[in-house]
């Protein structure tokens, strides 16, 4: 069974995964990011806080969960484990601004006013940081309060107990309230970038359910019967708030 740290992340190559993933932006990315900024929206449709911090965790090659957070946030984090996706989001969040592929995704997300008044890439320049650290050193200590986690916990590892521990550790780096979503590829058994190999997790509906418990109030599963390559059944969007349970990490 693969673990996390067998597979070989410092090979990870972000714009092979882009040219896979993001260039021709997919339906379901395009679903998901509508599902995500109503979702967002509400929650913050009586006022944004001061100083609201947000994170993505693993973000990798993908920056439509970072613009998910732009209008709500001061300061957003990107932690990433791999060497390869840390430059590649430095590149994104450098004054030069991020590319052009991340564009339709943006206009979707301007669809809503609180988005609309924003401008995406000066922003993500000011606000966004990257650092480079594994979600599973994540120790309850760090907290957000809004929070991202894009196919990460089911695609980074084979073993059960560490999507668990990958989850729990989303989970407890959220305050009390702290708006989240987290996305899963549905009974993957793995993936492909270029000659390199990465593992999974298989989860469904129940399996990420049952993962949140304890740690969710008002989850809403959205089930998404899309397939984007072999080796998988779909995509899970996981949507809710950190509740009150004190952290377990
Ligand atoms: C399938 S990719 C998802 C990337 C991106 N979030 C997306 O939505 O496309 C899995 C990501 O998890 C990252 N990753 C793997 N192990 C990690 C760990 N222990 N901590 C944080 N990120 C990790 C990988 O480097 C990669 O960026």
């Amino acid at each position: 069974m693969d673990r996390n740290a067998d597979a070989p992340w410092s090979k990870f190559d972000p714009e092979a995964y882009v040219d896979l993933n993001y260039r021709t932006p997919l339906e379901v990315d395009l679903l998901i990011v509508r599902l995500m900024r109503d979702y967002f929206s509400g929650c913050f449709a009586n006022g944004v806080p001061d100083s609201v911090r947000g994170v993505d965790v693993g973000a990798g090659a993908n920056l439509y969960p970072a613009l998910s957070m732009l209008p709500w946030c001061e300061k957003v984090l990107l932690l990433e484990y791999a060497r390869p996706n840390v430059e590649y989001l430095e590149k994104q969040a450098s004054p030069a601004g991020y590319d052009v592929v991340w564009d339709p995704f943006w206009d979707v997300f301007g669809a809503d006013p609180a988005y609309r008044r924003v401008e995406p890439r000066s922003r993500f320049g000011e606000i966004v940081r990257v650092e480079r650290g594994s979600l599973l050193d994540l120790d309850g200590q760090r907290r957000w309060d809004i929070g991202t986690m894009f196919f990460v916990a089911d695609s980074m590892s084979e073993c059960p107990e560490e999507f668990q521990r990958g989850m729990t550790c989303f989970m407890d780096a959220l305050t009390e309230g702290a708006p989240f979503a987290a996305a899963f590829m549905k009974e993957s058994v793995g993936y492909r970038i270029g000659d390199q190999r990465y593992p999974a997790y298989r989860v469904n509906e129940h399996r990420v359910r049952e993962s949140l418990t304890g740690f969710a109030d008002g989850l809403e599963i959205h089930d998404l019967h899309h397939v984007v390559r072999p080796g998988h059944e779909g995509i899970i969007l996981a949507l809710g708030r950190r509740n009150s349970a004190v952290a377990a990490t």
